[in-house]
């Protein structure tokens, strides 16, 4: 039973980062954390996390490994295993109006499945796991396509199979969809998870570092892809990568998180050329020339994201930061503050 709410009530920093009265949201994620307990102790992988994607937008998420994006994207598609746990908000708007609490869905349930792969698609990180070994690519379509429109017949599904197939530029859709994962090429393979994702007609593609395992002309062409069909569609992403270059290219807006927190946010453009916090302006100093091919890693701030494991409330980047303020920046969480029109940073230098 679908559950239904209006967006008006309490809400504590519900639309800090992007949404407006103007603009027509697809998600909202509000405060979303998500926490696993391991021996060690509680590690707390994405903490109080905001942000709105609208309608046709593309929200690019950045920043280095372990800082927090899978777990964001995945928590979105409700596959965080117990005792993995989400709080927080996570307001998915349906096309009629109505909107719907997904964290408040049973993570197994009719309804979050029908929303998970039909509504909601993700291209993983991983396209070796992420697709069965087991079936070919006319199985995969055909389960998303049994599973998200009722009453399809396997004719139809064929036929939206090899139509989608067509639609990511693979040159022989009927020989295609008879293979497996292993017999495909890099680039093929990716293009055919972008098709396993689409077939369904979704309004938001989590796209989660699709390009890495892929050689630098096949990410070009596989980022020039994504572009084509995002406006062509008119389809919202939520872009997912390490690489500022990429993210430059693909996004229309750019959340930039460390240790699971955003700590800069804003339209692409205004980020990119006016940085307010030392993590993005050190982002930026890795890369010499901006022109510079795109995938290449980010790798050259001093030192390493620490596990958040177990946090004290400080800033997440102080151990590693060039304005570190002792006394301020090691005893007190900043909050995200607006420092330009919706521009946002996390930074006691601008408080
Ligand atoms: N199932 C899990 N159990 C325990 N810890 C986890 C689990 N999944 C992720 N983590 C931890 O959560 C943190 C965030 O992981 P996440 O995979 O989201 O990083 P990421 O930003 O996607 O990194 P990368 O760029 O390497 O993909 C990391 O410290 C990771 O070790
Ligand atoms: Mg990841």
């Amino acid at each position: 039973m679908q559950q239904t709410h209006t967006n008006n009530d309490n809400q504590p920093d519900a639309n800090t980062t992007g949404a407006s009265e103007e603009h027509n949201p697809v998600i909202e994620v509000q405060n979303l954390s998500t926490c696993f307990d391991i021996d060690e102790g509680e590690l707390r992988a994405v903490d109080e996390v905001s942000f709105t994607i609208n309608r046709g937008e593309v929200l690019g998420v950045l920043g280095e490994s372990g800082c927090g994006k899978s777990v964001t994207g995945h928590s979105i598609m409700r596959l965080i295993q117990k005792p993995g746990r989400s709080d927080g908000r996570i307001l998915w708007h349906h096309q009629d109006g109505s909107v719907e609490d997904l964290l408040k869905l049973k993570a197994s349930g009719k309804r979050m499945r029908s929303i998970r792969g039909g509504e909601i698609s993700m291209v993983f990180q991983e396209p070796m796991t992420s697709l069965s070994p087991m079936h070919t690519v006319r199985k995969h379509m055909h389960e998303a396509l049994m599973l998200h429109v009722p009453g399809i017949t396997k004719k139809e599904a064929d036929e939206r199979a090899i139509e989608t197939l067509k639609l990511v530029g693979i040159p022989d859709p009927p020989a295609t969809m008879e293979k497996y994962a292993h017999q495909l090429s890099g680039g093929l393979r990716q293009r055919s998870m972008i098709a396993i994702a689409l077939c369904t007609s979704p309004s938001l593609l989590i796209a989660d570092e699709p390009t890495t395992a892929l050689d630098v002309t096949v990410q070009a062409q596989i980022l020039q892809l994504l572009k084509g069909l995002q406006s062509r569609l008119g389809l919202s992403v939520m872009y997912i990568t390490h690489s500022l270059p990429v993210i430059a290219e693909m996004s229309d807006r750019v959340a930039v998180m460390y240790l699971g927190r955003i700590v800069e946010t804003g339209e692409m453009s205004e980020v990119f050329e006016n940085p307010y916090h030392p993590y993005t302006q050190g982002l930026m100093r890795a890369i010499p020339r901006l022109d510079r091919e795109s995938g290449t890693r980010l790798e050259t701030i001093k030192g390493t994201v620490p596990t958040p494991l177990d946090m004290a409330p400080m800033c997440g980047f102080c151990s590693r930061c060039p304005e570190f303020m002792a006394g301020t920046c090691d005893t007190t969480i900043p909050q995200l503050r607006e420092v330009e029109k919706d521009h946002f940073v996390r930074c006691f230098l601008y408080e």
